[in-house]
């Protein structure tokens, strides 16, 4: 039943479809609704639907569904006397949680980098490291993530562990590890990762596939599987950091914040900051 304004349409079963004016002037519209032709409809309906999720791919999400995703954070909370004064040691705390949780990659986390121009980029790396130095992640030295560190070493990273309701943002530098460091995470990397550092010139544009592989099986007659070295344009970042901000979901949006930020002595200063 729809109802517009003083004038209302109305759906009744009857036994022929017809309009009416009802006594107090609403258009009264009669349909009779064979169930038979209304599961003929249906399945119609679904059948065509499949078809064209198979043709064109699933229907994207409208704005008003975009808009009604909503999810209320109600898990826990995080007080200030729960905090470790160290922000390493809380960000331990919250990996190893979030290891426990069997969460996917919980050392994913999306590094921004500026270039040049001060356009910032984003892009997810895995977090090999994490001691009082700072975050440490590998990659290829020469890709567009590196050019951006050789003109400005300043960075963030962020962590989402959205099972957790959690996020750590990190702000700091970028400085390269120490070769040796570099060499030890490389060789303890699988035969065919060690392999693929060699075959990929990573950011560099790719004519097609084919060309990866042959530079793979390439690598891989030159070393075979056993001491294949460290390329030189491959190793460590360390982002050293000077702001760690923890953030826990609480409900109606009043999330809890912590900042951190590393004070002249190596001291932390905790704030809480509104959500
Ligand atoms: C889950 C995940 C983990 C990744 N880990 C790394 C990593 O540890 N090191 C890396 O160089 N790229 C990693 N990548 C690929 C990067 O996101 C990116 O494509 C690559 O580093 C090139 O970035 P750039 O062109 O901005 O330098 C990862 C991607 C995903 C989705």
């Amino acid at each position: 039943m729809a109802t517009g304004g003083d004038r209302r349409i109305t759906a009744e079963s009857g036994t022929n479809t017809h309009r009416k004016c009802s006594q107090s002037g609403h258009l009264v519209l009669r349909l009779n609704l064979n169930p038979g032709l209304v599961n003929a409809f249906l399945l119609l309906k679904t059948f065509s639907l499949r078809l064209s999720h198979r043709l064109i791919g699933p229907m994207p999400l409208s704005s008003a569904e975009l808009a009604a995703l909503r999810q209320d954070y109600a898990q826990r909370g995080l007080r200030r006397a729960e905090l470790h004064p160290d922000p390493v040691h809380q960000f331990q705390k919250w990996l190893q949680e979030a290891a426990e949780q069997q969460i996917l990659e919980p050392n994913a986390m999306v590094l921004a980098t500026v270039d040049a121009a001060g356009q910032p980029w984003s892009r997810t790396v895995l977090l090999k490291v994490c001691d009082q130095r700072g975050f440490t992640f590998f990659t290829n030295y020469e890709g567009a993530k590196a050019r951006h560190f050789a003109h400005e070493p300043r960075c963030a990273l962020t962590f989402l562990w959205v099972a957790l309701e959690r996020q750590v943002q990190v702000i700091g530098r970028a400085e390269k590890a120490s070769p040796e460091e570099s060499d030890a995470y490389f060789q303890s990397r699988p035969v065919a990762s060690r392999l693929g550092a060699w075959a990929s010139q990573q950011s560099e544009v790719l004519e097609n596939r084919d060309v990866l592989e042959r530079r793979f099986a390439e690598a891989q007659a030159r070393f075979g599987e056993e001491n294949i070295p460290r390329p030189e344009n491959w190793g460590g970042y360390r982002v050293v950091p000077e702001v760690i901000e923890f953030w826990q979901g609480r409900r109606s949006r009043l999330h809890d914040r912590f900042r951190y930020t590393r004070r002249a002595e190596g001291e932390w200063k905790i704030e809480r900051l509104a959500p």
